[in-house]
């Protein structure tokens, strides 16, 4: 039974050394492509895998269509907007992802960058503080509680809308519920993302929703460019000269954004999910998963049900 990692953007050595501890405890081999430039590489290491472990690397039908060994792929990671899960159900492929294994590491980056941004990249003139803001969560599930734990102990007011979650529900996990998206942006000085790209969420935060943020507002994005709709963001921000942008999703329109000085940065990769701690608590799930499915059918993260 192989088991192929395939990550265009490598794990840390140690998180590879230990999903290979897993894959070789559990009978199985492991087989690793890292840093591929070329799809041919990966359609060729597939050809004979039982098993994928993938980040953000796209597992589109054509990948597919190579892997004819393949029985599950699991995303080491939150996000399943990369995997083609039509493709996966049509050959019987269990496709799964590791939720809340690096959520931490995402939150963590969206401290640091509103921190960054308050204190005006540290340029050395007189910023401001996070302590006393309301930050706003746009969905309220591993991240946004990693976010709302940290912001917390920096003082932030901390309010969420989350359209699969009841204002109890939301409560419940210690923060202020607000009843609908626009009231979010309306009431905070910084709304974090927080929302996977979907068909219904792709392009959805643009010039309308933005644009009802008060004077000063920042917005954040660690989750996916997609959700933002970019020309309606730039129009906004063209428009209004106190609005900032901090993203460790590179927008299409990077260099566009540039142009508004002081207010706007993005990562040049992203890197929220690039720590040490979530590469190991990601990948090694993964394995795990990957090893539970074989031996005894858990199916327990499966995405294509
Ligand atoms: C996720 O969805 O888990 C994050 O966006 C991390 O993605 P990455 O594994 O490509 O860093």
């Amino acid at each position: 039974m192989k088991v192929l990692v395939a990550t265009e953007k490598p794990f840390a050595k140690v998180a590879v050394d230990g999903i290979r501890e897993v894959v070789e405890k559990n009978g199985y081999e492991l087989a690793l492509l890292e840093k591929y430039t070329d799809v041919n590489d990966l359609y060729k290491a597939v050809a004979d895998a039982d098993a994928l472990i993938v980040r953000s690397d796209k597992v589109t039908k054509e990948v597919i269509d190579h892997a004819k060994n393949l029985k599950i792929v699991v995303r080491a990671g939150a996000g399943y907007d990369n995997l083609d899960l039509e493709a996966c159900t049509a050959r019987g492929i269990v496709a799964m992802n590791t939720p809340g294994q690096n959520s931490n590491a995402v939150a963590e980056l969206v401290m640091g960058m509103l921190v960054y941004c308050v204190r005006n990249f540290y340029n050395g003139k007189s910023g401001s503080e996070l302590m006393g803001k309301k930050l706003g969560l746009l969905a309220f599930g591993n991240v946004g509680r990693n976010v709302a734990r940290i912001a917390k102990g920096f003082g932030m007011e901390v309010y969420a809308f989350d359209q699969f979650l009841t204002a109890k529900q939301i409560e419940d996990g210690g923060v202020h519920a607000v009843d609908n998206r626009d009231a979010l942006f309306e009431q905070c000085d910084i709304v974090s993302l927080h929302i996977p790209a979907t068909p219904e969420t792709k392009q959805s935060i643009g010039y309308d929703v933005v644009g009802k943020m008060r004077k000063g507002g920042i917005l954040v994005n660690t989750a996916r460019k997609e959700v933002i709709d970019e020309a309606g963001l730039l129009k906004l921000m063209n428009e209004r000269a106190d609005i900032k942008y901090i993203s460790d999703v590179m927008p299409d329109a990077d260099a566009e954004f540039k142009k508004l000085e002081g207010r706007y940065f993005a990562t040049p990769k992203k890197m929220g999910a690039q720590t040490e701690e979530a590469n190991i608590n990601a990948g090694i799930a993964a394995a795990n998963q990957i090893a539970d499915f074989f031996k005894n059918g858990n199916k327990k993260f499966q995405v294509n049900k």
